[in-house]
């Protein structure tokens, strides 16, 4: 289990979040809602070490991730997939959905394990595996992010603002997808950001709600779904 432990960061002199505590539970999906600003971003980018944690304990399964350095996060089974889908344009579908498991160095048999568990719930992804990335919509590159996250996530994976930008039907499509992965993947924990709880509905088993860098236990009907 992923845990945060009354962690604090402050980016430029200015606190930016206030003592956040949750944990994850595996096998379930965790919605994060706040508006611009109020700090969902920088909480992923501190999971994945990508900031300077301020205060507080960071934890997996008991381990002290503040320890890992950011490199190491990935191989520990978190992926994170970030609001700017970085793709290579030049690399096919499936040379992207592969850069993670290079990067890790993971043994071939592995990666084509994953490769073929990404594609067996994703299906749209094989369609796709020979185009070149930087030819896809934008739609297709949410799902691509999604996969590349499968691709290293053995624990956890962490999906900022997916939903931004997805015309309502490839929205609804994408939530479908979740609720797959989150039901054939019981030994992950999924944990989504979004500005707006209107998306959310049958992807949340659970919400929590940031504000000003500070997050509480809600219901998606509190938040005004
Ligand atoms: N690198 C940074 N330096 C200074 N302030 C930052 C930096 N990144 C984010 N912030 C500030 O931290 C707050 C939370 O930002 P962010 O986590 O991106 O929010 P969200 O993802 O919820 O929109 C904002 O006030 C933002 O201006
Ligand atoms: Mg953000």
């Amino acid at each position: 289990m992923l845990t945060l432990d009354d962690i604090r960061v402050s980016l430029a002199g200015h606190t930016v979040l206030r003592g956040v505590s949750f944990t994850l539970p595996q096998g379930a999906t965790t919605v994060l809602v706040g508006r611009n600003g109020a700090g969902k971003t920088t909480t992923l980018r501190t999971i994945m070490g990508l900031v300077p944690l301020g205060g507080g304990r960071l934890t997996l399964d008991g381990t002290d991730l503040a320890a890992q350095p950011d490199h190491a996060r990935a191989g520990l089974g978190i992926g994170y997939a970030p609001e700017d889908r970085r793709m290579i344009p030049a690399f096919s579908v499936e040379d992207n959905l592969l850069l993670p498991a290079v990067a890790l160095k993971m043994p071939a048999g592995i990666s084509a394990e994953r490769l073929a568990m990404v594609y067996e719930l994703m299906p749209e992804l094989t369609e796709l595996k020979n185009r070149p990335g930087g030819s896809l919509s934008g739609g297709q590159g949410k799902m691509v992010a999604l996969g590349r996250a499968l691709m290293v996530a053995t624990r956890a994976i962490l999906l900022d603002e997916p939903f931004q930008g997805l015309a309502p039907a490839l929205a609804l499509n994408y939530a479908r997808t979740l609720a797959k992965v989150r039901d054939a993947r019981g030994d992950l924990a999924l944990l989504v950001t979004e500005s707006s709880p209107q998306l959310l509905a049958g992807v949340a088993d659970r919400a929590l709600k940031i504000e000003r860098g500070e997050v509480s236990e809600t219901t998606l009907d509190a938040l005004g779904h």
